[in-house]
């Protein structure tokens, strides 16, 4: 084996950078988590290896979702960046930066690239034609317009195709389209477009794509990409957009898939001035470090065509590695809202143990791009039966017995060195796995030695034997052999459950799980008191994490409403004329007492102060105020309304409050307001 710690490597690993209108979901882990189990092996092996990413903060959807809640865009992608770095650290996911692309870095590389590309002759500018919502005075992509399918006639279909016959179109050949946005019929309009030449980086990309710089499968899809020739990449956006504005356009933004993964650099150099290491080691031309991009199916294009031409055309070195992988489902099927299978990374957290996914997530990985499926039976039973059964399983039958016989302390010399230098030996061929990112087949090996251990104990019955006279050192040295491959075992498990290992290694007695460190054998060894290191799944807590899955959905309807505004929800009612509206008597009151109304649970009794004449109203507003706190302050009746017999006595009219499921909110004058006084 060469020694890895004696040539360490340098190596920049980045995940793909999420979007930060949104919560990280399961389909999102398997790619930090994938990321990590290779970072952390890396690190294990004792290379240098830097983990990066950040919040993908630019774009129109990010600008419209802040307004909708009606905040800056700013405190949009500062709430979601928290929200994100707590989930992933809930699973592990340790990077050793985690930046944004709203960043000072990142105008300072976006402007960086575009000028050299710019200086170099690989940016045009050109006219084009766009649908323009002059209601929210937008230009519209195609996402954001709606309108009947020009083939099929089914209403309602979005941009650029059909969801009922699949026919695909521009959107300008939608029949009555409409903006998503505001529902305004939009215009063509007409405004300057700056483009990348994607076509002058032809033959580079060819030679690139040839190189082994992607996975055969997506070599093959690039090809093909290839054959029917590529066009210009439009990068910039008109305002009002989120980002950053081109630096000699004024009113033009970068396109959020230009910055974005410029965001890579911009975390690594944050990364670099935090720690003083030097950015250009990394990322010169002649750089002979390495650097991989981890990414998802759906985003090859950006990283494979777009980003290694910008960046060889900018004077930085390009990715040795754009590594993709493909698509989770859940129990066979694409992750469904209402099914509940659209689980949040938070909501699980909330549930199961995080490392119960790293494990099945690992177990099913290959280096390929074949989608992923969630069975969650099955990832309860993958988990019980590996991790639980056959690995904490050798720990737990050992451990008692070197407590009893040893005192603690494992035997002082190995009765099996063969076995356990088997189980060492057995660690290169893992490493070969995990490097080449087939973490399934490193499970399986792993996996196999686990049986092999428990066989071992199994035969040798440390139980049977502690039964009898004058054989407990026969015991302590097959159980001392059994803790020894159990340490070999987390060895190579470490980086999948990392907090799962933590706890071995502190048993254990050890300073360190790392790769080499295997290499010594624990003898005349203490080893700490043993605890249970993982729990079997809980088919009760899958469910529950299901059915919480489904209410998050609910929630996240409730918002939309919201967010569409009150209108939306309660629209305005049939008109009427003044006569109408002039029969409602509307005053001015004090609330003098508040009471509980016993057995309503919605109702306060409030006594009213009329200017001169006293009123009794039942209202609906318990929910939302205690008594005391509306004791004295000022309101708006209808005075002239019916006086309504109640169960629990009559109510003399009503009181004005706005609300829905919400909230509700009393209505109060401005201050000079009297009891009595009319309004109108
Ligand atoms: N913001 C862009 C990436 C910019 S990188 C310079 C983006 N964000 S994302 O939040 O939509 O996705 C982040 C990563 O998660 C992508 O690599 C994407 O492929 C991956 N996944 C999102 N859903 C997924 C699944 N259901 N399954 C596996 N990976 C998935 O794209
Ligand atoms: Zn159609």
């Amino acid at each position: 084996m060469s020694n890895t710690a004696r040539h360490p490597r340098k190596i920049l690993v980045t995940s793909a950078l999420p979007y930060a209108n949104g919560a990280i979901h399961l389909g999102h882990l398997l790619e930090y988590i994938q990321t990590d189990i290779w970072v952390r092996f890396q690190k294990s092996r004792g290379h240098e290896c830097h983990y990066v990413c950040a919040d993908d903060a630019h774009g129109t959807a990010i600008m419209l979702r802040a307004e909708q809640e009606g905040i800056a865009s700013e405190a949009l992608i500062e709430r979601v960046s928290r929200d994100h770095q707590t989930d992933f650290s809930r699973f592990g996911v340790a990077f050793d930066n985690y930046h944004s692309t709203h960043s000072p870095e990142n105008r300072h590389f976006s402007e960086l690239i575009y000028t050299r590309l710019r200086d170099k002759g690989h940016i045009a500018t050109r006219d084009i034609e766009q649908m323009f919502d002059s209601v929210k005075g937008l230009f519209l992509a195609d996402r954001f317009i709606k309108g009947t399918c020009p083939k099929c006639k089914t209403e309602d279909q979005y941009g650029d195709n059909c969801e009922a016959c699949g026919a695909t179109y521009t959107p300008a050949e939608l029949i009555d389209p409409v903006s998503a946005i505001s529902g305004a019929s939009p215009e063509v309009r007409s405004s300057t477009h700056y483009f990348f030449k994607l076509p002058d980086f032809a033959d580079f990309l060819k030679s690139w794509i040839d190189d082994d710089h992607v996975q055969p499968q997506i070599r093959n899809k690039l090809m093909e990409w290839f054959a029917s020739g590529f066009n210009e990449w439009d990068i910039s956006r008109d305002a009002p957009y989120f980002g950053f504005e081109i630096p000699d356009a004024p009113g033009k933004y970068f396109y959020v898939w230009l910055d974005a993964p410029i965001g890579y650099l911009a975390s690594f150099q944050n990364l670099c001035d935090r720690q003083g290491m030097d950015f250009d080691t990394y990322w010169a031309p002649d750089s002979s470090a390495e650097v991989y991009h981890f990414i998802g199916k759906d985003i090859v294009y950006f990283h494979a065509l777009f980003w290694p031409a910008m960046l060889h055309g900018a004077d930085f070195r390009t990715p040795t590695a754009v590594n993709c992988h493909g698509f989770v489902t859940v129990n066979g099927a694409k992750m469904s809202k209402s099914r509940g299978t659209f689980i949040k990374a938070a909501t699980y957290a909330d549930h199961l143990n995080p490392e119960y996914l790293r494990y099945y997530f690992a177990a099913k990985l290959t280096s390929g791009v074949d989608d992923l499926d969630l069975n969650l039976e099955d990832f309860a039973a993958r988990v019980n039966s590996d991790l639980v059964g056959k690995v904490v399983n050798i720990a737990s039958r050992c451990a008692g017995f070197v407590k009893k016989l040893g005192g603690g302390r494992l035997a002082g010399h190995c009765s099996e060195p063969e076995m356990v230098a088997r189980f060492i030996a057995a660690g290169d061929a893992i490493a070969e796995d995990f490097e080449a990112r087939e973490f399934g087949r490193a499970m399986r090996r792993v996996m196999e030695l686990a049986d092999e251990a428990n066989t071992y104990i199994a035969e040798a019955e440390p139980w049977v034997l502690a039964k009898q006279q004058g054989r407990e050192q026969e015991v302590l040295e097959i159980c001392s052999v059994g803790i020894n491959l159990f340490r070999q075992l987390m060895v190579y498990l470490a980086p999948v459950v990392p907090a799962m290992a933590e706890q071995a290694r502190a048993f254990l007695g050890l300073d360190s799980l790392d790769w080499h460190s295997r290499h010594t054998l624990l003898v005349d060894h203490e080893i700490a008191k043993f605890t249970p290191l993982m729990t079997r799944v809980e088919r009760d807590k899958i469910d529950a994490m299901m059915a919480a899955s489904k209410e998050d959905l609910v929630e996240e309807q409730k918002l939309k409403e919201t967010a569409k505004g009150p209108l939306a929800a309660d629209p305005i009612a049939e008109e009427i004329d003044f006569d109408d509206f002039a029969k409602v008597d509307l005053r001015i009151v004090r609330i003098v007492q508040a009471e509980y109304v016993e057995k309503a649970n919605k109702l306060l009794k409030l006594t009213l102060d009329l200017g001169g004449e006293t009123r009794t109203v039942f209202a609906g507003i318990r929910v939302a105020y205690a008594p005391e706190a509306l004791e004295g302050r000022l309101t708006v009746m209808v005075a002239n309304l019916a006086p309504r017999k109640m169960r629990f006595g009559v109510s003399e009219g009503m009181v004005l409050a706005a609300g829905d499921d919400e909230g509700i909110y009393l209505l109060s004058p401005d201050s000079g307001a009297e009891p009595g006084q009319r309004v109108r």
